[in-house]
């Protein structure tokens, strides 16, 4: 079996941390492992099985010398690195945003598009960590019947704004506790005993771009341009674990069970729904978990065709390294990695 090597762009960071024990999780057919970060991070080691690795810079050799690098940094970067490493023929799996509503950029979640994957030009894009899970379940329950509108409203953790934000959450609960003063830097307002609906800035529309990612990349990865959605996004004081309020209406009635099958057969979707005996989805029970966790399905009472539904899922893991790591296995499986090196 052929054997891969790998940069990680980003590695000190809370998506990058989970990508590398991620790695080690997976049998994936690893040769050579090299991470970078900031100027700030050079020398730095990070312990990967026995292996130390060191953080190096990120140099034109070493975008050659890797048939895959996961950037996980900031859209900067990204819009800096990812056309280099195309160009030099290695495979970019990009986090941010900056190329995801490119059209000539796959931007795939596997259990849902892989077959996207086919039309890469070398940069693949990976969703925002709320959409993810979101098109995860309108895909499965879509192949039941036609979708005309979807409402979502999201709770989402800290993590989802990178390590700093998880710092801040607990320095900020520290001085709650201590009645010392409330530093805030990251989100526009305390977010300990908080929560703030607004992630990202807000556009001309009254939507924030968190709003907005979710709505456009969804609709590009369903292929469905027409499909009328809407989200509201609300940062909450949880550490890992973002959380969806999903409202679905359809062009017919569903039969619950027929969704509940549905959603209990799909890849990466595990139902948690026994409201009897109070289970259901929370950040507690989705962290560290791959599967996108899914429960209090139920009929809408105000839609003759509406079903309602809830799901957590770890945003640093489905939302984020491990979609990015399945798309590379992906990649692998369907061939699609020699294209590129051939080019
Ligand atoms: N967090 C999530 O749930 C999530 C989900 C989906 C997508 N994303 C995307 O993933 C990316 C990373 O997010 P994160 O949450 O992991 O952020 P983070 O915790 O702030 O980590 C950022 C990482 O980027 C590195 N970095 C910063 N500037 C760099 C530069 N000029 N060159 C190379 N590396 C640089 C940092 O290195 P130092 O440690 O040296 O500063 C750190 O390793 C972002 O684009 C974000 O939008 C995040």
């Amino acid at each position: 079996m052929d054997r891969f090597n790998l940069a990680v762009i980003g590695a000190t960071g809370a998506v990058g941390k989970i990508f590398l024990s991620i790695l080690e999780e997976r049998n994936f057919p690893l040769n050579k492992l090299r991470v970078c970060a900031s100027q700030k991070s050079l020398g730095k080691k990070i312990t990967f099985g026995k292996k130390d690795l060191i953080v190096e810079p990120i140099t034109d050799e070493l975008l050659i010398d890797s048939d895959f690098v996961f950037i996980s940094a900031s859209s900067e970067v990204s819009l800096d690195i990812a056309p280099k490493a195309a160009k030099l023929g290695s495979i970019a799996i990009d986090d941010s945003s900056a190329f995801r509503m490119d059209e000539t950029v796959p931007l795939v979640v596997p259990e849902v598009n892989s077959q996207d994957l086919a039309e890469h030009k070398g940069i693949i894009s990976i969703p925002n960590c709320s959409t993810t899970p979101l098109t995860m379940v309108l895909h499965e329950l879509g192949k039941l019947a036609k979708i005309n509108r979807v409402i979502v409203d999201t709770f989402q953790s800290v993590s989802g704004a990178g390590a700093g934000a998880v710092v801040e959450l607990d320095s900020q609960n520290h001085a709650m506790y201590d009645n010392s003063e409330i530093q805030t830097s990251i989100h526009p307002h305390r977010i300990a005993f908080n929560v703030i609906p607004q992630i990202d800035k807000f556009t001309k529309s009254g939507y924030t771009n968190e709003e907005m990612k979710m709505v456009n990349e969804t609709k590009k990865i369903l292929h469905q341009p027409d499909l009328k959605i809407s989200a509201t996004c609300v940062r909450v004081p949880v550490k890992i674990g973002h959380s969806e309020a999903i409202h679905i209406e359809f062009d017919q009635n569903i039969e619950l069970d027929k969704a509940y099958s549905a959603l209990a057969n799909s890849p990466g979707i595990t139902l948690l729904d026994d409201p009897k005996n109070n289970h259901y989805p929370m950040p507690i029970n989705s962290e560290y978990k791959d599967d996108v966790m899914v429960g209090r399905l139920r009929k809408d009472v105000s839609l003759p065709n509406g079903l309602v539904l809830w799901l957590s899922c770890d945003n640093l893991r489905k939302g984020a390294a491990l979609n990015a790591i399945q798309i590379a296995e992906s990649m692998i499986e369907k061939r699609l990695i020699q294209k590129q090196r051939n080019k």
